[in-house]
């Protein structure tokens, strides 16, 4: 039985105070702890992108990240994503592309398109497809993915 570690962290703008046992992951503290479902578990080893948070501003996949290792970070969620003004751009465009077909992969994508958009705001195909290539989507293709983004980008200003 492993011990509790107690952790303080920021979490979609709000302080965040809790009791982690050490063994736990960051994806598992999200969803079974605080309840917030957006983030996805599907692989649960870093292969598939659909538990993408970010870090400190840096993308990760939350699935190999112990929940410890948030104490002292800011973390955001596709929760807190969406409700930022590019989350609603890629939200908007994500439908009115059609590039949500089953949506699994979804919340981990528009994490990290926005961080795509963030960091490289003038991003063409190829540069936003690099910066996706972590995030699997087993429906559709990708080419509607990387025009949402590029739409959301658009919008930018
Ligand atoms: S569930 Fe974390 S990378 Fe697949
Ligand atoms: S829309 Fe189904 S996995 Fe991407």
């Amino acid at each position: 039985m492993s011990a509790n570690c107690d952790i303080e962290f920021t979490l979609n703008g709000v302080k965040r105070q809790l009791s982690v046992p050490a063994g736990m992951s960051t994806l598992e503290m999200l969803r079974e702890r605080l309840g917030l479902r957006g983030t996805k578990y599907a692989c649960g080893e870093g292969e598939c992108g659909a538990c993408t948070i970010l870090v400190d501003g840096l993308t990760l996949n939350s699935c190999l990240m112990f929940a410890v290792d948030c104490d002292g970070r800011e973390l955001q969620t596709v929760e807190g994503v969406a409700a930022s003004e590019v989350g609603a751009r890629l939200r908007d465009a994500f439908v009115a592309n059609g590039a949500v077909q089953c949506g699994f992969c979804t919340p981990g994508l528009m994490v990290q398109a926005s961080h795509v958009i963030e960091h490289n705001p003038g991003a063409g195909a190829a540069e936003i497809r690099r910066g996706i290539e972590g995030n699997l989507c087993r429906c559709t293709g990708y080419k509607k993915i990387i025009e949402a983004i590029q739409a959301a980008e658009q919008k930018n200003g």
